[in-house]
């Protein structure tokens, strides 16, 4: 089966396209490497012995999408490209509505036009907005309260109309939690072009020393020790999810999967694991809350182990492991 990858270049789609490559599959990614390095292909071939197909461009490209869903015979999509930085989309809310809702909506296009009807959604969390109840399941209200986060409901809500107005359609919008680590390999990691945001690489960087140290944004939450919560989850875990994922659209239909392990771990569990698999200090400073910040939140995975009959195995330590692992043989990024 030929699998397009769009955003495959990137930090969790190129996890992806091991798994995908690893299973058998014939991987095409089409990529603009704005938040990404072709050096990452190469390093997809070294792990798996095989090249991915590599065409770059944009999904907002339709007719250029079209041209790679027939060129290479392409059986179904992952769509993974998209812009992700929440305070990016507060300041540039034409450019999130572009690229992600305006690019899906030019992907989809092209795969109506060229009869590819399977597709797998990269949706977040985040979409859930305040939560009313904890965990998290997928009949919680949607009340995103981010422009990153609109767009990717926006995005959902388009495949449900896509969906209801033509059965044969067939989506898994699968709503990631808090994706972190690498490939065992240290070969392929997350190396964000300019600063990161996310607490993990974040870390990383502080305890490798590319940083001075960590801020930890508010220890004043409703929460054991103060600090924020969140439902992380190893990137390779979430990789498999998606193979999972892919078999189910043999069948029609437009599921809306979590993808988290279902519980959660302070901001300052994560310093404490990552200080003791590294064997280096990690410096950190209270400041105050993030803006747009959750206190805590977490997954009911429990529809996933129903429908994919998957759960994420990897724990905290593991995904800290792999994390210092890449961040060691990759002191600046991909570079
Ligand atoms: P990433 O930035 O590492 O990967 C996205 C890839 O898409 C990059 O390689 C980028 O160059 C490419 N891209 C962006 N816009 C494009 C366009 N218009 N045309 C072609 N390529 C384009 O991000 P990631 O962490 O791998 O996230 C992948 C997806 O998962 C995103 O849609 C993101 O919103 C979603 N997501 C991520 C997280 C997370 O914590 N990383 C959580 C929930 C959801
Ligand atoms: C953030 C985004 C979310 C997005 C997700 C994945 C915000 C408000 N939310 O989620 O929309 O889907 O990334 O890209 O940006 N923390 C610190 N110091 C730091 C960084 C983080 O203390 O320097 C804390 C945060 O307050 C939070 C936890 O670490 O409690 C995790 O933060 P992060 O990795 O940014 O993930 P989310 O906040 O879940």
């Amino acid at each position: 089966m030929n699998i397009l990858v769009t955003g495959g270049a990137g930090y969790i789609g190129s996890h992806c396209c091991v798994a995908l490559m690893k299973a058998g599959y014939r991987v095409v990614i089409l990529d603009n490497f704005g938040n990404s390095h072709p050096e990452v292909l190469r390093r997809i071939e070294k792990i798996t012995g095989r090249a991915p197909i590599n065409e770059s461009g944009d999904i907002r490209d339709r007719s250029f999408v079209e041209y790679v869903l027939e060129h290479h015979k392409c059986d179904a999509v992952m769509h993974f490209a998209g812009l992700k930085s929440v305070a990016e989309s507060e300041k540039k809310p034409d450019l999130y509505y572009d690229c992600n809702v305006v690019g899906s909506l030019r992907l989809l296009q092209a795969m109506k036009s060229t009869g590819v009807k399977k597709l797998v959604f990269s949706s977040t969390a985040t979409v859930y907005g305040v939560p009313k109840y904890l965990p998290y399941d997928e009949k919680h209200p949607l009340n995103p309260v981010s422009v990153y986060g609109r767009t990717k409901l926006t995005v959902e809500n388009m495949l449900r109309d896509f969906y209801a107005s033509d059965p044969t359609w067939a989506f898994s919008i699968l709503r990631y939690f808090n994706p972190v680590g690498a490939d065992e390999s240290g070969l392929i990691g997350e190396d964000p072009k300019g600063t990161p945001n996310n607490l993990m690489p974040i870390i990383a960087q502080a305890a490798s020393g590319r940083r001075d140290k960590v801020m930890i944004w508010g220890n004043d939450y409703d929460t054991e020790d103060g600090t924020g919560v969140r439902d992380y989850i190893h990137v390779s875990d979430l990789a498999e999810g998606h193979l999972r994922a892919l078999k189910t659209l043999e069948h029609p239909g437009c599921d809306v999967i979590n993808l988290g392990r279902g519980r959660g771990y302070s901001v300052m569990d994560v310093i404490k694991a990552f200080e003791h698999i590294s064997n280096r200090k990690i410096k950190y400073e209270v400041g105050p809350r993030r803006p747009g910040d959750i206190g805590e939140f977490f997954a009911n995975p429990s529809t996933a182990f129903e429908k994919l009959h998957w759960r994420a195995e990897k724990d905290l330590e593991k995904m800290c492991t792999d994390m210092w692992n890449f961040q060691v043989k990759n002191p600046d990024g991909y570079k």
